[in-house]
């Protein structure tokens, strides 16, 4: 039976220049050759064909594709008695919403974490500067604490790759959600690498060497899984989206929900003022009246060094990959072939493979190509979005490499010092250094309060006030 299916699944392969995915068939022990079948059968050769045939094309890359760009507005902090009455409305529009349960979370835990070099889901990482949380807890305590003040119920989204599906699971489910009822886990799609010429790479004999989507493919993911219609069906708006890797982010804000209310947008996200020309983050940018946000390596050199008359950055918008997501527009993508519109990006990756003998090699240089879609590419077809500005200390803070810049390291200085401000804020004698941080280790739970307004409102009302020192946790 699989002889006759897989002698047509090869001819398949061959027409579309593929045969050598199938070359060590013959030699193939019978259940590594259903392995391969299943496998092979399972991708979408026309579709694959058709993208392969766009990422070894001469496309140009995004930063060319979108003509001329200029920096895209954005809505600054509040800054006058107008902006605050403002900033309060917004507050109180995107409150109402999420009592009415009209807002879910969602998080993408995927990918492949390789500059962070971990073999666990990122999400299982111990991230929090004293008690060690793990982020998927921060974000459970996050939205624990936004169901209880706003006396609703939130719904969360987990998006996992293949790599991460199953000890994530596992993760919640000995940690008993960490208290969160309703929790919906969804798997991201994977494509086939392939090397310059556009061959897909083997993983061995009898596997093809496959990778995660990319966030963008969290599109797809939402669609397939039926996730947006139950979503639709429960009467949630929007989606608040967040990358695992950021535990400053504040999972349920009420005033940029508001914000995104008020302006009838379609997506909006939430932007840090880049800190230097070359800084390793995306920019938001428009063209032709559509905001796009093109990648810190695509950004030409010369606009990337741009400056105002004051002297600061003119492309400064850095994105935070912190959206928030009409259902309904979300649903135009859904069971549609988006990759015309939304291409895939291309990364030149080392692959590990086999070499013409079937042997594993692991090779040291790059030798093929990963595609992923990016969530922030559909950024041009909402019909209204809206920027808002964040500040970096108490929003942004990803954990991308295992020592350096945006390392764990990094991460929780920058929690410490979150909380260190805090307590200042609330009068409170703490010792800091010139750049803010305490010399020993604390931790507010966001059950507590996930932000400095909420944090003081508490904070006022404590009795008796605990005495801060190494080792105090407010919970
Ligand atoms: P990154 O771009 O940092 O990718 O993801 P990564 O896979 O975590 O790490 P590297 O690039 O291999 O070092 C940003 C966010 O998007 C999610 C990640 O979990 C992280 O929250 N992501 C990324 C996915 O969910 N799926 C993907 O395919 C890629």
């Amino acid at each position: 039976m699989i002889d006759k299916q897989a002698k047509e699944l090869r001819l398949q392969y061959c027409n579309y220049g593929q045969e050598h995915v199938f070359k060590f068939w013959e030699i193939l022990p019978s259940e590594k050759q259903v392995q391969l079948f299943q496998q092979a059968k399972n991708l979408d050769l026309d579709y694959l064909s058709k993208i392969i045939r766009n990422a070894i094309s001469e496309t140009p890359p995004p930063g060319k594709r979108f003509g001329s760009i200029i920096p895209a507005k954005f809505v600054r902090f509040p800054n006058s008695e107008t902006d605050w009455q403002k900033w309060r409305e917004a507050i109180a529009i995107g409150e109402q919403k999420i009592r009415d349960g009209k807002v879910a979370a969602f998080t993408t835990a995927g990918g492949e974490g390789t500059r962070l070099g971990c073999i666990a889901p990122k999400g299982i990482l111990s991230a929090t500067p004293l008690k060690k949380k793990s982020l998927f807890q921060v974000f459970a305590e996050k939205i624990k604490s936004a169901e209880r003040n706003y006396e609703t119920s939130i719904h969360w989204i987990i998006m996992t790759s293949e790599r991460t599906h199953n000890e994530t699971i596992e993760f919640f489910g000995k940690n008993n959600s960490f208290g969160v009822e309703n929790i919906h886990f969804v798997k991201q799609g994977q494509m086939p690498a392939i090397t310059c010429e556009g061959k897909i790479i083997m993983e061995s004999t009898s596997r093809i060497a496959m990778h995660p989507d990319g966030h963008g493919g969290s599109l797809k993911a939402l669609g397939k899984s039926g996730l947006l219609t139950m979503l639709e069906n429960m009467g949630i708006e929007i989606l608040s989206y967040f990358q695992i890797d950021n535990p400053l982010v504040r999972c349920i804000d009420p005033y940029f929900i508001g914000m995104h209310v008020k302006n009838q947008s379609q997506m909006s996200s939430r932007m840090v003022k880049k800190l230097y020309p070359d800084e390793k983050v995306g920019v938001f940018c428009e063209s032709k009246g559509k905001i796009y946000v093109i990648e810190y390596s695509d950004l030409p050199k010369e606009q990337a060094m741009l400056k105002d008359q004051d002297g600061n950055l003119m492309f400064c918008a850095g994105n935070t990959a912190i959206h928030l997501l009409d259902v309904q527009f979300i649903k135009q993508f859904n069971g549609k072939d988006i990759s015309s519109e939304i291409p895939y990006h291309i990364a030149q990756k080392t692959i590990s493979t086999i070499n013409e003998l079937g042997d594993p090699i692991n090779p040291q240089v790059s030798n093929g190509l990963k595609l992923e879609m990016f969530l922030f590419d559909i950024l041009p077809f909402a019909e209204r979005t809206i920027i808002l500005e964040s500040e970096r200390a108490s929003n942004f803070s990803p954990i991308k490499h295992l020592e350096g810049m945006d390392s764990l390291k990094t991460c929780m200085q920058d929690q410490l010092r979150l909380f260190a401000s805090w307590l200042l804020a609330a009068a409170v004698d703490i010792p800091t250094d010139s750049n803010g941080l305490p010399p020993f280790d604390i931790e507010i739970s966001p059950m507590f309060a996930d932000n400095k307004h909420d944090f003081l409102k508490k904070w006022e009302k404590l009795d008796p006030k605990p005495t801060i020192a190494a080792g105090q946790y407010i919970e």
